[in-house]
């Protein structure tokens, strides 16, 4: 189809479109199945110019960002699809989970996104790229209620004879939050401000503690040398040394409550979670980083920060501005869930 464009000739393409002096738009993104949020999402977005050319992302993206089970329609078919609309002017397959380089050769007169995105939590990469093509940035509202990945599962619960309980919902728009978080281990070098530190305790220390007691202390790790320290006896938590802040959650047994381990460490983890949605709702990426009950590591940190006998130290937590982009998604598996019993 004429209208499917090598991502290698976009430059060209590109440079053909700008002597016709109409507007371009441009909108990137995965349209895996169509439905009715994508064919109201890009007429929408077709109608703030003159031509809406769509860059979609190439299989091998698809699955480093959804999963192993996706794309479930090919690139060529999913391009093949778009092209067939009659808002749709032009489509480009780009490799890579971002689009900056299809970006900058496409260099839009409007950009679109879809979602619930604000020009602050856009990719900081495909931001810069937009900026310098001084493209116009519009954000739109995807269409409730329709997502590929809610077709996907009513077919699987269609197929599947026990009790789905999630038929009916699928990454529910309400609940976005708690989809949105995932483990960042990537940061802009862009430092995290006491203010927005301050509402992270805030959330942290919002969290349920058993018998209200509380036993949960927060080590602010601002300052880089120590971080580099505490991310040295982390095997898996190298990346703090390179993330411009960090927490480490603490437990003091003493004021856990009956002094039990278990109900300290549930405690700590409530809020550590509370501080990871907090972040992820405020734009800043997090990660949670094991301390205990690896012996080796809550030794090293309790020697570092000299901690007293009757605070344990729990989980790090590395925090800074995101330099990854990761999808939305639940782990929820039907196998997990038992009706009334086991
Ligand atoms: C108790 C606990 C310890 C974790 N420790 C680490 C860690 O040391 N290093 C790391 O990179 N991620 C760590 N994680 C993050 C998990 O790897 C991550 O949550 C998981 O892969 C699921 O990905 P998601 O957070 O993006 O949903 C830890 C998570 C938990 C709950």
């Amino acid at each position: 189809m004429k209208k499917i464009i090598p991502i290698e000739e976009l430059p060209a393409w590109r440079e053909a479109f700008r002597a016709t002096g109409k507007r371009l738009v441009v909108t990137n993104g995965v349209f895996d199945l169509m439905h009715r949020g994508h064919a109201e999402y890009l007429a929408q977005a077709a109608s703030l110019g003159d031509v809406l050319l769509v860059l979609v992302n190439d299989d091998a993206s698809v699955t480093a960002l959804k999963g192993p089970t996706r794309p479930i329609n090919a690139e060529a078919d999913r391009a093949t699809m778009l092209a067939a609309l009659e808002c749709v002017g032009a489509v480009s397959i780009f490799k890579g989970p971002k689009a900056t380089d299809a970006l900058r050769a496409a260099a839009p007169d409007i950009y679109v996104k879809g979602g619930d995105y604000t020009p602050a939590t856009l990719d900081r990469d495909e931001f810069s790229a937009l900026q310098a093509c001084g493209s116009e940035i519009k954000i739109l509202p995807l269409v409730p209620g329709c997502s590929t990945s809610g077709i996907v599962k009513r077919i699987l619960s269609e197929t599947h004879s026990g009790e789905d309980v999630t038929k009916d919902v699928s990454l529910d728009k309400k609940l976005m939050p708690i989809f949105q978080r995932r483990s960042i281990r990537d940061f802009l070098p862009r430092e995290v401000s006491t203010h927005d530190l301050g509402l992270l305790l805030e959330a942290a220390m919002a969290a349920p503690s058993a018998k209200a007691c509380y036993p949960a202390e927060f080590i602010l790790l601002t300052d880089s040398d120590l971080r580099k320290k505490i991310a040295a006896v982390l095997p898996n938590g190298s990346f703090l040394a390179n993330a411009p802040a960090g927490i480490l959650i603490c437990g003091d047994i003493r004021r856990s409550c009956g002094e039990l381990l278990s109900y300290l460490l549930q405690d700590c983890a409530a809020c550590v979670e509370n501080l990871l949605l907090a972040a992820s709702m405020m734009g800043l990426g997090a990660c949670w980083l094991g301390v205990h009950p690896r012996q080796e590591r809550m030794d090293a940190i309790k020697n570092i920060l000299s901690l007293p006998q009757e605070v344990i130290p729990v989980a790090c937590v590395a925090l800074g501005w995101t330099a990854e982009k990761k999808a939305p998604r639940t782990n929820y598996d039907p196998a997990q869930v038992h009706l009334n019993a086991w």
